[in-house]
Protein backbone atom coordinates (compact mmCIF):
# COMPACT_ATOMS: atom_id res chain seq x y z
CA UNK A 1 0.00 0.00 0.00
CA UNK A 2 1.58 3.30 -0.93
CA UNK A 3 1.74 5.14 2.44
CA UNK A 4 1.12 8.73 1.06
CA UNK A 5 -1.93 7.74 -1.14
CA UNK A 6 -5.32 9.23 0.63
CA UNK A 7 -7.12 8.02 -2.32
CA UNK A 8 -9.63 10.66 -4.38
CA UNK A 9 -10.25 14.43 -3.58
CA UNK A 10 -13.47 14.14 -1.82
CA UNK A 11 -15.67 15.31 -4.17
CA UNK A 12 -15.43 12.33 -5.56
CA UNK A 13 -17.22 10.96 -2.34
CA UNK A 14 -20.31 10.28 -2.77
CA UNK A 15 -22.15 11.73 -0.26
CA UNK A 16 -24.90 8.73 -0.55
CA UNK A 17 -26.79 7.04 1.86
CA UNK A 18 -26.20 3.37 1.80
CA UNK A 19 -27.27 0.69 4.66
CA UNK A 20 -24.77 -0.82 7.13
CA UNK A 21 -26.01 -4.17 5.74
CA UNK A 22 -25.25 -3.12 2.27
CA UNK A 23 -21.84 -5.52 1.37
CA UNK A 24 -18.96 -4.04 -0.40
CA UNK A 25 -16.94 -7.00 -2.85
CA UNK A 26 -14.25 -7.03 -4.94
CA UNK A 27 -14.44 -9.72 -7.96
CA UNK A 28 -12.35 -12.34 -10.10
CA UNK A 29 -12.57 -15.24 -11.85
CA UNK A 30 -11.07 -18.48 -11.96
CA UNK A 31 -9.47 -18.15 -15.70
CA UNK A 32 -8.65 -14.64 -15.54
CA UNK A 33 -6.40 -14.64 -12.67
CA UNK A 34 -5.07 -18.52 -11.68
CA UNK A 35 -2.45 -19.46 -14.18
CA UNK A 36 -1.86 -23.24 -13.06
CA UNK A 37 -3.65 -24.46 -16.15
CA UNK A 38 -1.92 -27.66 -15.59
CA UNK A 39 -1.16 -28.06 -11.73
CA UNK A 40 -3.02 -31.11 -9.66
CA UNK A 41 -4.60 -32.25 -12.34
CA UNK A 42 -6.72 -29.55 -14.59
CA UNK A 43 -7.19 -30.55 -17.41
CA UNK A 44 -7.83 -28.09 -20.92
CA UNK A 45 -11.01 -25.32 -20.91
CA UNK A 46 -11.83 -24.11 -23.67
CA UNK A 47 -10.57 -20.84 -23.12
CA UNK A 48 -6.69 -22.72 -23.15
CA UNK A 49 -8.03 -24.12 -26.34
CA UNK A 50 -9.98 -20.50 -28.19
CA UNK A 51 -6.05 -18.35 -26.81
CA UNK A 52 -3.78 -21.49 -29.01
CA UNK A 53 -6.30 -20.23 -32.07
CA UNK A 54 -4.00 -17.57 -34.06
CA UNK A 55 -5.26 -14.02 -34.06
CA UNK A 56 -8.08 -14.73 -31.45
CA UNK A 57 -6.81 -12.96 -28.85
CA UNK A 58 -4.90 -9.38 -28.83
CA UNK A 59 -1.17 -10.06 -28.84
CA UNK A 60 -1.51 -14.18 -28.54
CA UNK A 61 -1.99 -13.59 -24.69
CA UNK A 62 -3.37 -16.93 -22.89
CA UNK A 63 -4.17 -17.60 -19.09
CA UNK A 64 -1.33 -19.82 -18.42
CA UNK A 65 0.07 -18.03 -16.15
CA UNK A 66 -1.93 -14.99 -15.71
CA UNK A 67 -1.59 -13.26 -11.88
CA UNK A 68 -0.56 -16.66 -10.94
CA UNK A 69 -3.13 -16.43 -8.16
CA UNK A 70 -3.01 -20.22 -8.22
CA UNK A 71 0.40 -20.04 -6.23
CA UNK A 72 -0.64 -16.98 -4.63
CA UNK A 73 -3.71 -17.14 -2.82
CA UNK A 74 -2.56 -16.37 0.81
CA UNK A 75 -1.12 -12.83 0.03
CA UNK A 76 -3.75 -12.40 -2.45
CA UNK A 77 -6.26 -12.69 0.08
CA UNK A 78 -4.45 -10.65 2.87
CA UNK A 79 -4.46 -8.09 -0.28
CA UNK A 80 -8.51 -8.32 -0.37
CA UNK A 81 -8.51 -8.00 2.99
CA UNK A 82 -6.76 -4.67 3.17
CA UNK A 83 -9.03 -3.46 1.04
CA UNK A 84 -11.85 -3.24 3.48
CA UNK A 85 -14.16 -4.94 1.77
CA UNK A 86 -16.68 -7.42 3.21
CA UNK A 87 -16.81 -10.31 0.45
CA UNK A 88 -15.09 -12.04 -2.52
CA UNK A 89 -16.42 -12.82 -5.75
CA UNK A 90 -14.58 -15.25 -7.36
CA UNK A 91 -15.58 -18.48 -9.91
CA UNK A 92 -14.47 -22.08 -9.69
CA UNK A 93 -12.81 -23.97 -12.44
CA UNK A 94 -14.69 -26.56 -13.53
CA UNK A 95 -12.02 -28.69 -15.36
CA UNK A 96 -9.85 -28.17 -12.00
CA UNK A 97 -12.78 -29.91 -9.57
CA UNK A 98 -13.82 -32.21 -12.42
CA UNK A 99 -11.18 -32.67 -15.26
CA UNK A 100 -13.10 -33.90 -18.74
CA UNK A 101 -16.58 -32.31 -17.49
CA UNK A 102 -17.53 -35.59 -16.21
CA UNK A 103 -16.74 -38.32 -14.03
CA UNK A 104 -15.58 -38.16 -10.21
CA UNK A 105 -13.86 -35.39 -8.27
CA UNK A 106 -10.72 -34.21 -8.70
CA UNK A 107 -9.76 -33.97 -4.58
CA UNK A 108 -6.57 -32.00 -5.65
CA UNK A 109 -8.59 -29.66 -7.52
CA UNK A 110 -11.28 -28.78 -5.12
CA UNK A 111 -8.44 -28.38 -2.09
CA UNK A 112 -7.68 -25.33 -3.90
CA UNK A 113 -11.08 -23.80 -3.53
CA UNK A 114 -11.22 -25.29 0.19
CA UNK A 115 -8.34 -23.67 1.26
CA UNK A 116 -9.63 -20.30 -0.67
CA UNK A 117 -12.65 -20.71 1.28
CA UNK A 118 -11.11 -21.05 4.51
CA UNK A 119 -8.60 -18.72 3.85
CA UNK A 120 -11.20 -16.13 3.58
CA UNK A 121 -13.17 -16.72 6.43
CA UNK A 122 -9.90 -16.34 8.75
CA UNK A 123 -9.45 -13.06 7.51
CA UNK A 124 -12.65 -12.38 7.79
CA UNK A 125 -14.32 -12.01 4.11
CA UNK A 126 -17.39 -13.94 3.09
CA UNK A 127 -16.23 -16.09 -0.06
CA UNK A 128 -19.21 -15.59 -2.52
CA UNK A 129 -18.71 -18.65 -5.08
CA UNK A 130 -19.81 -18.56 -8.59
CA UNK A 131 -19.78 -21.91 -10.69
CA UNK A 132 -19.33 -21.04 -13.85
CA UNK A 133 -17.34 -18.21 -15.59
CA UNK A 134 -16.56 -19.62 -18.95
CA UNK A 135 -13.98 -22.35 -18.66
CA UNK A 136 -15.79 -25.36 -19.92
CA UNK A 137 -14.47 -28.28 -19.97
CA UNK A 138 -13.15 -28.96 -23.45
CA UNK A 139 -14.54 -32.54 -23.68
CA UNK A 140 -17.79 -30.94 -23.21
CA UNK A 141 -17.33 -28.58 -26.05
CA UNK A 142 -16.11 -31.64 -28.18
CA UNK A 143 -19.27 -33.59 -26.89
CA UNK A 144 -21.75 -30.52 -28.64
CA UNK A 145 -20.36 -27.77 -25.57
CA UNK A 146 -24.01 -25.94 -24.25
CA UNK A 147 -25.62 -26.11 -27.43
CA UNK A 148 -26.23 -29.68 -26.39
CA UNK A 149 -28.52 -30.53 -24.10
CA UNK A 150 -26.30 -32.91 -22.01
CA UNK A 151 -24.22 -30.27 -21.05
CA UNK A 152 -27.04 -28.69 -18.51
CA UNK A 153 -26.67 -31.93 -16.48
CA UNK A 154 -22.65 -32.14 -16.48
CA UNK A 155 -22.79 -28.61 -15.28
CA UNK A 156 -25.59 -29.37 -12.33
CA UNK A 157 -23.58 -32.84 -11.04
CA UNK A 158 -20.18 -30.41 -11.07
CA UNK A 159 -21.98 -27.83 -9.30
CA UNK A 160 -23.23 -30.91 -6.71
CA UNK A 161 -19.27 -31.82 -6.33
CA UNK A 162 -18.60 -28.29 -5.73
CA UNK A 163 -21.32 -27.58 -3.02
CA UNK A 164 -20.73 -30.39 -1.11
CA UNK A 165 -17.44 -29.70 -0.30
CA UNK A 166 -18.17 -25.81 0.53
CA UNK A 167 -21.22 -25.13 1.26
CA UNK A 168 -20.64 -26.40 5.17
CA UNK A 169 -18.85 -22.71 4.93
CA UNK A 170 -20.32 -20.77 2.09
CA UNK A 171 -23.30 -19.10 1.99
CA UNK A 172 -23.65 -17.53 -1.39
CA UNK A 173 -24.04 -19.48 -4.86
CA UNK A 174 -23.90 -18.00 -8.05
CA UNK A 175 -24.46 -20.72 -10.93
CA UNK A 176 -24.04 -18.34 -14.07
CA UNK A 177 -21.67 -15.58 -14.80
CA UNK A 178 -23.31 -13.67 -17.71
CA UNK A 179 -24.77 -16.36 -20.14
CA UNK A 180 -25.12 -13.85 -22.58
CA UNK A 181 -21.57 -13.66 -23.20
CA UNK A 182 -21.04 -17.63 -23.24
CA UNK A 183 -24.16 -18.08 -25.73
CA UNK A 184 -23.59 -15.01 -28.49
CA UNK A 185 -19.79 -14.48 -27.82
CA UNK A 186 -18.91 -17.77 -28.03
CA UNK A 187 -20.97 -19.66 -30.12
CA UNK A 188 -22.90 -16.67 -32.67
CA UNK A 189 -20.21 -14.06 -33.21
CA UNK A 190 -17.45 -16.17 -31.98
CA UNK A 191 -15.01 -13.39 -30.37
CA UNK A 192 -15.27 -15.65 -27.20
CA UNK A 193 -14.01 -19.41 -26.57
CA UNK A 194 -15.36 -21.84 -28.67
CA UNK A 195 -15.27 -19.23 -31.27
CA UNK A 196 -18.02 -20.53 -33.29
CA UNK A 197 -20.32 -18.76 -35.71
CA UNK A 198 -23.86 -20.52 -35.66
CA UNK A 199 -27.21 -18.56 -35.06
CA UNK A 200 -28.82 -21.58 -33.89
CA UNK A 201 -26.15 -22.97 -31.82
CA UNK A 202 -26.59 -19.63 -29.90
CA UNK A 203 -29.93 -20.27 -29.82
CA UNK A 204 -30.00 -23.57 -28.23
CA UNK A 205 -26.69 -22.44 -26.06
CA UNK A 206 -29.30 -19.50 -24.41
CA UNK A 207 -31.62 -22.49 -23.47
CA UNK A 208 -29.16 -25.11 -22.19
CA UNK A 209 -27.51 -22.55 -20.20
CA UNK A 210 -30.65 -21.41 -18.40
CA UNK A 211 -31.68 -25.23 -17.91
CA UNK A 212 -28.49 -25.75 -16.11
CA UNK A 213 -28.78 -22.84 -14.02
CA UNK A 214 -32.27 -24.81 -13.13
CA UNK A 215 -30.79 -28.25 -12.30
CA UNK A 216 -28.03 -27.07 -10.34
CA UNK A 217 -30.10 -24.42 -8.34
CA UNK A 218 -33.48 -26.89 -7.55
CA UNK A 219 -30.14 -29.74 -6.29
CA UNK A 220 -28.12 -27.20 -4.02
CA UNK A 221 -31.62 -25.97 -2.96
CA UNK A 222 -33.08 -29.42 -1.80
CA UNK A 223 -28.78 -29.91 -0.55
CA UNK A 224 -28.93 -27.23 1.72
CA UNK A 225 -29.09 -27.97 5.36
CA UNK A 226 -29.31 -23.69 6.34
CA UNK A 227 -30.49 -20.75 5.43
CA UNK A 228 -27.96 -19.54 2.07
CA UNK A 229 -28.66 -17.62 -1.03
CA UNK A 230 -28.89 -18.77 -4.82
CA UNK A 231 -28.85 -16.51 -7.76
CA UNK A 232 -27.41 -16.04 -11.06
CA UNK A 233 -25.44 -12.86 -12.77
CA UNK A 234 -26.78 -11.38 -16.07
CA UNK A 235 -25.06 -8.52 -18.10
CA UNK A 236 -26.71 -5.97 -18.71
CA UNK A 237 -26.73 -2.57 -20.52
CA UNK A 238 -29.66 -0.69 -21.58
CA UNK A 239 -31.17 -0.54 -24.93
CA UNK A 240 -32.55 2.48 -26.20
CA UNK A 241 -33.88 3.79 -29.81
CA UNK A 242 -31.00 5.90 -31.65
CA UNK A 243 -34.12 7.62 -32.59
CA UNK A 244 -37.90 8.08 -31.93
CA UNK A 245 -38.09 6.04 -35.61
CA UNK A 246 -40.01 2.76 -36.00
CA UNK A 247 -36.90 0.97 -37.13
CA UNK A 248 -34.87 2.30 -34.18
CA UNK A 249 -37.72 1.67 -31.67
CA UNK A 250 -38.23 -2.35 -33.04
CA UNK A 251 -34.45 -2.58 -33.10
CA UNK A 252 -34.00 -1.60 -29.37
CA UNK A 253 -36.88 -4.02 -28.35
CA UNK A 254 -35.10 -6.84 -30.04
CA UNK A 255 -31.29 -5.68 -28.16
CA UNK A 256 -33.69 -6.03 -25.36
CA UNK A 257 -35.40 -8.88 -25.98
CA UNK A 258 -32.08 -10.82 -26.60
CA UNK A 259 -30.03 -8.92 -24.42
CA UNK A 260 -32.47 -9.52 -21.05
CA UNK A 261 -35.95 -10.35 -20.99
CA UNK A 262 -34.73 -13.64 -22.87
CA UNK A 263 -33.22 -14.30 -19.38
CA UNK A 264 -35.19 -12.71 -16.90
CA UNK A 265 -38.58 -14.00 -18.43
CA UNK A 266 -38.20 -17.23 -18.09
CA UNK A 267 -36.22 -17.22 -15.09
CA UNK A 268 -39.27 -14.71 -13.20
CA UNK A 269 -42.03 -15.61 -15.18
CA UNK A 270 -41.19 -19.35 -16.80
CA UNK A 271 -41.87 -17.90 -20.21
CA UNK A 272 -39.90 -16.44 -23.25
CA UNK A 273 -41.06 -13.31 -24.40
CA UNK A 274 -43.37 -13.71 -26.64
CA UNK A 275 -41.90 -11.02 -28.95
CA UNK A 276 -38.69 -12.85 -28.89
CA UNK A 277 -40.70 -16.77 -30.01
CA UNK A 278 -42.18 -14.48 -33.03
CA UNK A 279 -38.96 -13.30 -34.19
CA UNK A 280 -37.28 -16.58 -33.72
CA UNK A 281 -40.01 -18.36 -36.16
CA UNK A 282 -39.70 -15.58 -38.82
CA UNK A 283 -36.03 -16.55 -39.22
CA UNK A 284 -36.92 -20.85 -38.83
CA UNK A 285 -35.88 -20.83 -35.15
CA UNK A 286 -36.90 -21.19 -31.80
CA UNK A 287 -35.64 -22.52 -28.19
CA UNK A 288 -35.68 -25.92 -28.07
CA UNK A 289 -37.38 -26.46 -25.01
CA UNK A 290 -38.53 -29.86 -23.78
CA UNK A 291 -41.95 -30.51 -21.38
CA UNK A 292 -40.91 -29.24 -17.88
CA UNK A 293 -38.17 -27.03 -18.73
CA UNK A 294 -39.80 -23.73 -17.58
CA UNK A 295 -40.67 -24.62 -14.44
CA UNK A 296 -36.78 -25.82 -13.83
CA UNK A 297 -35.46 -22.96 -15.07
CA UNK A 298 -38.05 -20.36 -13.46
CA UNK A 299 -36.86 -22.24 -10.02
CA UNK A 300 -37.52 -18.99 -7.48
CA UNK A 301 -33.77 -17.55 -6.47
CA UNK A 302 -33.01 -14.84 -4.07
CA UNK A 303 -30.28 -12.70 -5.54
CA UNK A 304 -29.91 -11.41 -9.22
CA UNK A 305 -26.21 -10.23 -9.93
CA UNK A 306 -26.23 -7.65 -12.18
CA UNK A 307 -22.90 -6.58 -14.59
CA UNK A 308 -22.77 -3.43 -15.64
CA UNK A 309 -20.41 -1.62 -17.91
CA UNK A 310 -22.24 0.85 -20.01
CA UNK A 311 -25.48 1.57 -21.78
CA UNK A 312 -26.17 1.12 -25.28
CA UNK A 313 -28.78 2.61 -28.17
CA UNK A 314 -29.55 1.02 -31.21
CA UNK A 315 -30.76 1.72 -34.88
CA UNK A 316 -32.77 -0.31 -37.00
CA UNK A 317 -30.35 0.54 -39.89
CA UNK A 318 -27.35 0.28 -41.27
CA UNK A 319 -25.04 3.29 -42.57
CA UNK A 320 -26.40 2.91 -45.79
CA UNK A 321 -30.04 3.16 -44.49
CA UNK A 322 -30.99 -0.18 -45.12
CA UNK A 323 -33.37 -2.28 -42.56
CA UNK A 324 -32.44 -5.48 -43.52
CA UNK A 325 -29.25 -7.48 -44.16
CA UNK A 326 -27.98 -9.48 -47.09
CA UNK A 327 -29.69 -12.33 -45.64
CA UNK A 328 -33.09 -10.52 -45.14
CA UNK A 329 -32.68 -10.46 -41.21
CA UNK A 330 -33.48 -7.14 -39.78
CA UNK A 331 -30.57 -4.86 -38.69
CA UNK A 332 -30.47 -4.12 -35.35
CA UNK A 333 -26.83 -1.67 -35.21
CA UNK A 334 -25.43 -0.71 -31.93
CA UNK A 335 -24.97 3.09 -31.68
CA UNK A 336 -23.00 4.12 -28.82
CA UNK A 337 -23.86 7.23 -26.84
CA UNK A 338 -22.09 9.98 -27.23
CA UNK A 339 -19.75 10.01 -23.92
CA UNK A 340 -16.30 9.91 -23.07
CA UNK A 341 -14.70 6.83 -23.34
CA UNK A 342 -12.73 3.77 -21.39
CA UNK A 343 -9.72 1.81 -23.17
CA UNK A 344 -12.51 -0.72 -24.32
CA UNK A 345 -14.11 2.05 -26.39
CA UNK A 346 -17.26 1.82 -24.26
CA UNK A 347 -18.98 4.92 -23.36
CA UNK A 348 -19.51 6.09 -19.74
CA UNK A 349 -22.79 6.10 -18.72
CA UNK A 350 -23.82 6.10 -15.02
CA UNK A 351 -27.68 7.40 -15.56
CA UNK A 352 -28.12 4.60 -17.80
CA UNK A 353 -27.23 2.17 -14.89
CA UNK A 354 -29.78 3.62 -12.32
CA UNK A 355 -32.26 3.54 -15.16
CA UNK A 356 -31.52 -0.31 -15.73
CA UNK A 357 -31.97 -0.91 -11.93
CA UNK A 358 -35.02 0.79 -11.21
CA UNK A 359 -36.20 -0.97 -14.73
CA UNK A 360 -35.46 -4.33 -13.09
CA UNK A 361 -37.24 -3.51 -9.65
CA UNK A 362 -40.35 -2.47 -11.68
CA UNK A 363 -40.60 -5.35 -14.50
CA UNK A 364 -39.33 -8.13 -12.14
CA UNK A 365 -40.65 -7.15 -8.61
CA UNK A 366 -39.35 -8.60 -5.67
CA UNK A 367 -35.98 -9.91 -6.95
CA UNK A 368 -33.23 -8.84 -4.72
CA UNK A 369 -30.43 -7.20 -6.46
CA UNK A 370 -26.59 -7.45 -6.06
CA UNK A 371 -24.15 -5.41 -8.66
CA UNK A 372 -22.01 -7.98 -8.93
CA UNK A 373 -19.57 -6.23 -11.43
CA UNK A 374 -19.01 -2.64 -12.37
CA UNK A 375 -15.52 -0.93 -13.12
CA UNK A 376 -13.56 0.27 -16.40
CA UNK A 377 -10.40 -0.27 -18.51
CA UNK A 378 -8.01 2.94 -18.87
CA UNK A 379 -4.48 3.27 -19.98
CA UNK A 380 -2.95 3.33 -16.78
CA UNK A 381 0.54 4.53 -16.41
CA UNK A 382 2.52 3.10 -13.30
CA UNK A 383 5.07 5.33 -11.20
CA UNK A 384 8.41 3.62 -10.52
CA UNK A 385 6.75 2.04 -7.34
CA UNK A 386 3.71 0.48 -9.13
CA UNK A 387 1.35 2.81 -8.21
CA UNK A 388 -1.62 4.24 -10.40
CA UNK A 389 -3.03 7.62 -9.88
CA UNK A 390 -6.43 6.55 -11.39
CA UNK A 391 -8.41 9.03 -11.61
CA UNK A 392 -10.09 7.75 -14.36
CA UNK A 393 -11.39 4.82 -13.05
CA UNK A 394 -12.18 6.22 -9.54
CA UNK A 395 -14.63 9.12 -10.59
CA UNK A 396 -16.11 6.29 -12.82
CA UNK A 397 -16.52 3.78 -9.55
CA UNK A 398 -17.74 7.27 -7.72
CA UNK A 399 -20.48 7.79 -10.43
CA UNK A 400 -21.57 4.33 -10.68
CA UNK A 401 -21.58 3.96 -6.78
CA UNK A 402 -23.76 7.22 -6.92
CA UNK A 403 -25.92 5.31 -9.55
CA UNK A 404 -26.31 2.38 -7.10
CA UNK A 405 -27.90 4.83 -4.71
CA UNK A 406 -29.96 7.47 -6.41
CA UNK A 407 -31.77 3.46 -7.95
CA UNK A 408 -31.87 2.60 -4.50
CA UNK A 409 -34.04 5.60 -3.19
CA UNK A 410 -36.30 5.24 -6.38
CA UNK A 411 -36.87 2.23 -4.73
CA UNK A 412 -34.93 -0.92 -5.77
CA UNK A 413 -34.00 -3.40 -3.83
CA UNK A 414 -29.53 -3.35 -4.34
CA UNK A 415 -27.75 -5.05 -1.63
CA UNK A 416 -24.59 -5.03 -2.67
CA UNK A 417 -21.64 -3.62 -5.01
CA UNK A 418 -18.98 -5.28 -6.25
CA UNK A 419 -15.87 -3.61 -8.17
CA UNK A 420 -14.52 -5.30 -11.47
CA UNK A 421 -11.85 -6.14 -10.70
CA UNK A 422 -9.64 -6.55 -7.68
CA UNK A 423 -6.46 -6.72 -9.94
CA UNK A 424 -5.46 -6.52 -13.23
CA UNK A 425 -6.16 -9.97 -15.14
CA UNK A 426 -6.26 -11.83 -18.68
CA UNK A 427 -9.92 -9.37 -20.10
CA UNK A 428 -10.34 -12.24 -22.22
CA UNK A 429 -9.73 -11.59 -26.41
CA UNK A 430 -8.61 -8.20 -24.98
CA UNK A 431 -5.42 -10.66 -23.30
CA UNK A 432 -3.29 -8.30 -20.94
CA UNK A 433 -3.91 -4.91 -22.67
CA UNK A 434 -6.54 -3.85 -20.55
CA UNK A 435 -6.58 -3.31 -17.47
CA UNK A 436 -9.65 -3.54 -15.06
CA UNK A 437 -8.13 -3.73 -11.95
CA UNK A 438 -8.29 -1.86 -8.82
CA UNK A 439 -5.16 -3.14 -7.69
CA UNK A 440 -2.30 -2.72 -10.37
CA UNK A 441 -0.10 -6.12 -11.65
CA UNK A 442 2.93 -6.29 -13.04
CA UNK A 443 3.03 -9.26 -14.91
CA UNK A 444 7.16 -9.32 -15.00
CA UNK A 445 7.57 -9.36 -11.38
CA UNK A 446 4.11 -10.45 -10.64
CA UNK A 447 4.02 -7.93 -7.55
CA UNK A 448 0.51 -6.10 -6.89
CA UNK A 449 0.06 -2.78 -5.93
CA UNK A 450 -3.48 -0.72 -4.86
CA UNK A 451 -4.15 2.23 -7.20
CA UNK A 452 -5.52 5.17 -6.30
CA UNK A 453 -9.12 3.95 -6.84
CA UNK A 454 -8.39 0.58 -4.38
CA UNK A 455 -7.46 3.48 -1.58
CA UNK A 456 -10.57 5.45 -2.66
CA UNK A 457 -12.70 2.51 -2.53
CA UNK A 458 -11.61 1.11 0.70
CA UNK A 459 -11.83 4.90 2.30
CA UNK A 460 -15.36 5.09 0.32
CA UNK A 461 -16.32 2.15 2.56
CA UNK A 462 -15.37 3.25 5.92
CA UNK A 463 -16.67 6.93 5.67
CA UNK A 464 -19.93 5.51 4.06
CA UNK A 465 -20.11 3.21 6.85
CA UNK A 466 -19.24 6.26 9.22
CA UNK A 467 -16.36 4.62 10.38
C1 LIG B 1 -17.54 -9.09 -17.94
C2 LIG B 1 -16.93 -10.39 -17.50
C3 LIG B 1 -15.65 -10.24 -16.73
C4 LIG B 1 -14.78 -9.13 -17.28
C5 LIG B 1 -15.57 -7.87 -17.47
C6 LIG B 1 -14.77 -6.70 -17.99
O1 LIG B 1 -18.32 -9.31 -19.07
O2 LIG B 1 -17.84 -11.10 -16.69
O3 LIG B 1 -14.99 -11.48 -16.69
O4 LIG B 1 -14.17 -9.55 -18.43
O5 LIG B 1 -16.64 -8.11 -18.34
Amino acid sequence: MNPTATGAPGLLLPTVALPPSFTWGVATSSYQIEGAVADDGRTPSIWDTFCRVPGAVVDGDNGDVACDHYHRMPQDVALIKSLGVDAYRFSVAWPRVQPGGRGPVNEAGLAFYDRLTDELLAAGIDPWVTLYHWDLPQELEDAGGWPNRDTAYRFADYSMLVFDRLSDRVDTWTTLNEPWCSAWLGYCVGVHAPGRRDFDAAISAVHHLLLGHGLATRRMQAAATRDMKFGITLNMGTADPATESPADRDAARRADGMGLRVYLDPLCKGEYPADMIEDLAARGSAFPVHDGDLEIISTPFDLLGVNFYFGQDFSGTDEQGNTHDADGHPIVRVVLPDRPRTAMDWPITPERFTQLLVRLHRDYPGLPLVVTENGAAFDDTADASGFVADDDRTAYLAEHIAAVAAAREQGADIQGYFAWSLMDNFEWAEGYAKRFGIVHVDYETQVRTPKQSALWFRDTIGRIRGA
